[in-house]
Order: C-alpha cells, then structure tokens, then sequence
C-alpha cells in the first residue's frame, strides 16, 4: 500500500504547484452555484489540497476533509474540519452537505459502490459531487494503474463513461469533461 500517513508533507509542499490549473479553475465554476455558507466534505482529501483551491475562490464555505491517514490530514488549513475515517463508512448524517470534492483519490476508495451509498446518504437533495481522477482507458491512465497495483493499492481507476453509469444507477445526472489522460466529473444528486 501507499504509505500516505507518512507522505502528508509532500503532498502539502508539492502537490499545490503539481495540480492541474484547468482543474482549479472547474472547480470554482462548479462552486458558484452552491448556497452561502454551504457544507462541503473533501473525500480522500488527504492535506485537503481540493478544499483550499475551493476556499481560494468560495471562502464562505464550510469545509470537511475525510481521510484514513491521520499523517495526511494534519496538514490541512485550520478552516477545514478533519475525520479520519473511510469514504466507505461515513461518520455524518445524512443529509449534511450540499457538495462533495474528490480529487485524485476514489480509485483508492476500496469499495467505489459503498462509497457511491455513503455519498448519496450523506448528499442534500440536488446535491453535487466533483471527482477529479485519471482516465484507465488511456496510455497513461493504464500504466498509472499498473503502477499502484504494483504497490497493492486497489487501483480503481475507471474511464469515466464507465463511472459515469455507475453514478446514474445511484440517481445521479452526469457531465463528463476530458483533459487528457485526466477527467472531471460532475454529478448532481436527482432530486426527490
Ligand atoms: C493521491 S491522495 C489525494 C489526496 C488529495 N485529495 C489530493 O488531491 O491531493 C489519495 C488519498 O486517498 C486516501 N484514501 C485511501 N483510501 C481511502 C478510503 N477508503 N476512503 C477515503 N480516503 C481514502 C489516502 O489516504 C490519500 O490521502
């Protein structure tokens, strides 16, 4: 496994110069419309890098990171609030938040359709998910796979047409956008 309770400082001293610009910038155009003051939980937020590019353009926001490695949310801004626990098993209630970022992390999660559960239990109605990740359909995509497995990470990487449907049979609606061997996904929870 990657030892990512002992990598929080470089993720926190390199990831920022290493994110992707054209992500940040989707990512503010996908918090405009979120209420003021709106809840928003960081999964897989490892130093909570998603949240501070989020607070950098909606600072009103409330953040909370969730992540298993400890040595990894210590890191993050004090205006984010941590857990340490799994995207599988969430410790909120339902309802709590009106968004969710994922960046670079679900093809960790061990259990995606779990998480897909806790997800939409813990969404408002008409909530909205940002997942940022790495395209397995792709040359790069396939050898970062290779890569991670190699190191016994579960390695979850999907083309995102293929997450795209896992995410419709939970009730979300889904655009896909391609950057490169990189996708975002925006998913809104269908209202009921
Ligand atoms: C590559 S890091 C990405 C961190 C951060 N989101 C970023 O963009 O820099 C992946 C993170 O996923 C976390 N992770 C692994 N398995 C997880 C799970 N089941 N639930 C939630 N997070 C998990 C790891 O601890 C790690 O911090």
């Amino acid at each position: 496994m990657i030892p990512f309770n002992h990598l929080g400082w470089i993720f926190k001293y390199i990831g920022p110069a290493i994110y992707p610009r054209k992500i940040r910038g989707s990512l503010c155009r996908f918090l405009i419309p979120l209420s003021r003051s709106a809840s928003v939980l960081d999964l897989g937020a490892g130093t909570g890098i998603m949240s501070e590019f989020a607070y950098a353009c909606r600072p009103d926001l409330q953040f909370t990171a969730v992540d298993p490695a400890e040595g990894m949310l210590k890191y993050s801004a004090e205006y984010i609030q941590t857990h340490t626990a799994y995207a599988e098993l969430l410790p909120f209630d339902t309802f709590s938040f009106e968004a969710i970022l994922i960046g670079e992390a679900l093809h960790h999660f061990q259990d995606v359709d779990q998480s897909i559960q806790e997800m939409v239990r813990v969404l408002q109605n008409g909530g909205s998910v940002f997942i940022y990740d790495f395209d397995s359909s792709t040359f790069i995509g396939k050898i970062l796979c290779r890569i991670e497995r190699l190191f016994g990470e579960p390695g979850n990487f999907y083309p995102p047409e293929v997450l795209k449907k896992k995410l419709e049979s939970h009730g979300f609606t889904v655009h896909i956008s391609h950057f490169g061997y990189r996708y975002i996904i925006v998913a809104q929870l269908r209202s009921i």
